[in-house]
């Protein structure tokens, strides 16, 4: 594979083109929204600075790596010549599958399709395009260009020599591949999600305030992050969708997103990214 494209230049969409274009791949970054793009290169610009003051990388490491992108706000001319897409748009499946028959449209027939979906059937999107076989789960952590881990997710119809590209590419990136059948939430959302849906439940419930659960977290479990501050980083929409999904994929109330969590989303506090979630940034 030399050159690939990602749809949906958003949080996780310019991670995903950043390392891609550091390994020295060409990519076409797509958005319907050219100013997600404009933020997206700027973001990645900024992201390369830091690893350049690190000395990670050197200044020309930078420059060689913002060349290797361009930038499109048309799928059928984004994907038309790639070897792989990865679909990285909002966490919607009639969007993601309106997306997925466009680009099996337009992309060359051998052309391997993947999803950064945190937790849409890969199956079900398999389903709108030609080549269920070539249709993969490719999950990136965020923030991408830090995370190690990519959850590979095979759909029903998805072929052993696409999953062994994927796994051999992933490899490729300096990332760890961990393989995992298709359900809802695979199994890093399914772990994580009723943690954080947990937490909000106890801050709701007056149990405890949020700085207090996150230090809990942290100091009792050893995690990086607590689950109130990780949920802000993620985002509460991201977090509420993911729930939704796995509530009505599993018809399973144990799922069901917390009063409050909706709450929040509705009234547009959905973490760091507008400034205000269970924290003020
Ligand atoms: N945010 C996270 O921490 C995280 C982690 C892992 C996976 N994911 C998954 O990654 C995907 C993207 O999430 P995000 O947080 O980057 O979302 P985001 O809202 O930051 O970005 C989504 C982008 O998709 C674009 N988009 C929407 N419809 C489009 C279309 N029809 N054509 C082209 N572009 C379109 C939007 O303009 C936006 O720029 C989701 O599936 C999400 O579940 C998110």
């Amino acid at each position: 594979m030399k050159k690939i494209a990602v749809v949906g230049a958003g949080t996780m969409g310019n991670g995903i083109a950043h390392v891609f274009a550091q390994k020295g791949f060409a990519v076409n970054l797509i958005d319907s929204n050219a100013s997600a793009l404009e933020k997206a290169i700027n973001t990645i610009d900024k992201n390369l600075d830091r690893q350049v003051n690190k000395g990670t990388i050197n200044a020309e490491d930078k420059v060689i790596a913002l060349q290797q992108i361009t930038t499109f706000t048309s799928i059928e001319i984004g994907v038309s010549d790639v070897d792989l897409v990865i679909e990285a748009a909002t966490e919607n499946s009639e969007i993601k599958k309106s997306i997925f028959k466009q680009i099996d449209s337009f992309a060359k027939p051998e052309c391997i399709l993947a999803t950064n979906t945190s937790s849409i059937s890969i199956t079900q999107l398999a389903a709108v395009t030609a080549r269920p076989s070539k249709v993969i789960g490719m999950h990136f952590m965020n923030p991408v260009p830090v995370m190690k881990l990519v959850e590979i997710i095979n759909g029903k119809e998805t072929s052993e020599t696409t999953s062994n590209t994927i796994v051999e590419l992933t490899n490729q990136l300096g990332k760890i591949p961990c393989v995992v059948q298709d359900a809802p939430g695979f199994i890093a959302n399914r772990i994580l999600m009723p943690m954080i849906n947990e937490a909000i439940h106890a801050f709701s419930e007056g149990i405890s305030d949020a700085a207090t659960i996150d230090q809990i977290m942290k100091l009792g479990m050893a995690h990086p992050m607590g689950p109130l501050q990780l949920a802000d980083y993620i985002g509460l929409d991201v977090c509420k969708n993911i729930l939704d999904i796995m509530h009505n994929g599993f018809k399973n109330d144990k799922y069901a997103p917390c009063p409050l969590l909706i709450k929040m989303v509705e009234a547009g506090k959905l973490g760091v990214k507008t400034g205000e979630g269970f924290y003020k940034y």
